[in-house]
């Protein structure tokens, strides 16, 4: 089996109505801060760690993204040779150093779901995912590749988590953590092909957890602790075969915490305290947020 992370999942099927009417004809991933869409700072997020691979769930409307991630040869022979060329560059640089293949979603019944719906173009591999609509950014090393060290140590399924105020953990995935992991990279003979890539002194966030319990979207009473799980996971590919298992939970949706859970139980899903900001650009209070910062960043 593959052991190194070599894909990105983008489930990008979701309906967005928080964001309507702009996402009755606009995906919510295409949405831009400042001028770059969601999905592209995802995609460029991958890409820095190391990934090149790019599988793209999508839905009905959707079809903006893959014209997003493919040449415009039209406007290519425009703009050539004017001063406006400079604004495809970072586009350019993320097509040509990746590859995107794209599923769809026919009926929309929960992240799980669309993570299974993602099988055909992931396969029996390790695999990373990333929802667009939590940005996140760090002056280091992105939040992803900070999990892909991880993953070179413990070999199993990990999730970003942050901590929120109590009151809001009725929005997110929320897990309960033992044991404390050691972050710092121990390099052992036996392990080359990890020890080949790893870099000693890179810097990985606050801390890393064993999840013992995870729960969806409880009520602050019931919520084992504020530890959310946020738009970034890296996924062993038994995940495919107990998702198939997996019956719809909170909201009638298939859940990817109540299959993350299963393996949670086998002492093999790890939460990861990671370096950085995450704004949640699903809801327009983040997406405001996000769009403020990024703007202030670059005019600093
Ligand atoms: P959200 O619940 O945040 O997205 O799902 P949404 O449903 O599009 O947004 P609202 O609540 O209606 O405003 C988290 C991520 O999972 C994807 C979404 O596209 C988003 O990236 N998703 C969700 C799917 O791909 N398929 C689904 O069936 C559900």
């Amino acid at each position: 089996m593959q052991t190194t992370i070599r894909k990105c999942l983008f489930p990008a099927a979701g309906y967005g109505t928080r964001f309507l009417p702009a996402t009755k004809a606009i995906p919510k991933e295409m949405l831009p801060v400042l001028t770059k869409p969601l999905l592209q700072y995802g995609v460029e997020e991958a890409i820095e760690a190391g990934l090149n691979t790019m599988a793209i769930v999508t839905g009905r409307g959707k079809r903006a993204i893959e014209d997003h991630f493919d040449i415009s040869y039209e406007l290519e022979h425009q703009i050539k040779g004017t001063s406006k060329e400079s604004y495809l560059q970072e586009i350019r640089k993320v097509i040509t150093n990746c590859t995107f293949s794209y599923t769809r979603q026919i009926e929309m019944k929960g992240l799980g779901h669309a993570i299974l719906t993602g099988e055909t173009l992931i396969g029996e591999e390790p695999f990373a995912v990333i929802l667009a609509d939590d940005l996140c950014d760090n002056e280091d090393a992105g939040v992803l590749a900070q999990m892909v060290q991880l993953y070179k140590k413990y070999k199993c399924s990990i999730v970003a988590v942050e901590e929120v105020p109590y009151e809001d953990t009725n929005k997110y995935g929320i897990v309960a953590i033992e044991e404390q992991l050691a972050l710092k990279y121990e390099f052992r003979e036996d392990e080359s092909d990890a020890g080949e890539t790893l870099n000693p002194d890179f810097s990985l966030g606050d801390k890393a957890f064993k999840i013992t319990d995870m729960v969806e979207k409880p009520s602050p009473q019931d919520a084992p602790s504020n530890l959310a799980i946020i738009g970034r996971y890296i996924l062993t590919p038994d995940i495919f075969d107990i998702l198939r298992e997996t019956k719809p939970g909170k909201g009638g949706e298939i859940q990817i915490t109540d299959a993350l859970l299963q393996q949670a139980k086998q002492g093999k899903v790890i939460a990861y305290k990671f370096q950085g900001k995450r704004f949640d650009c699903g809801s327009v209070d983040g997406f405001v947020a996000a769009t403020n910062y990024f703007y202030n960043k670059s005019n600093a």
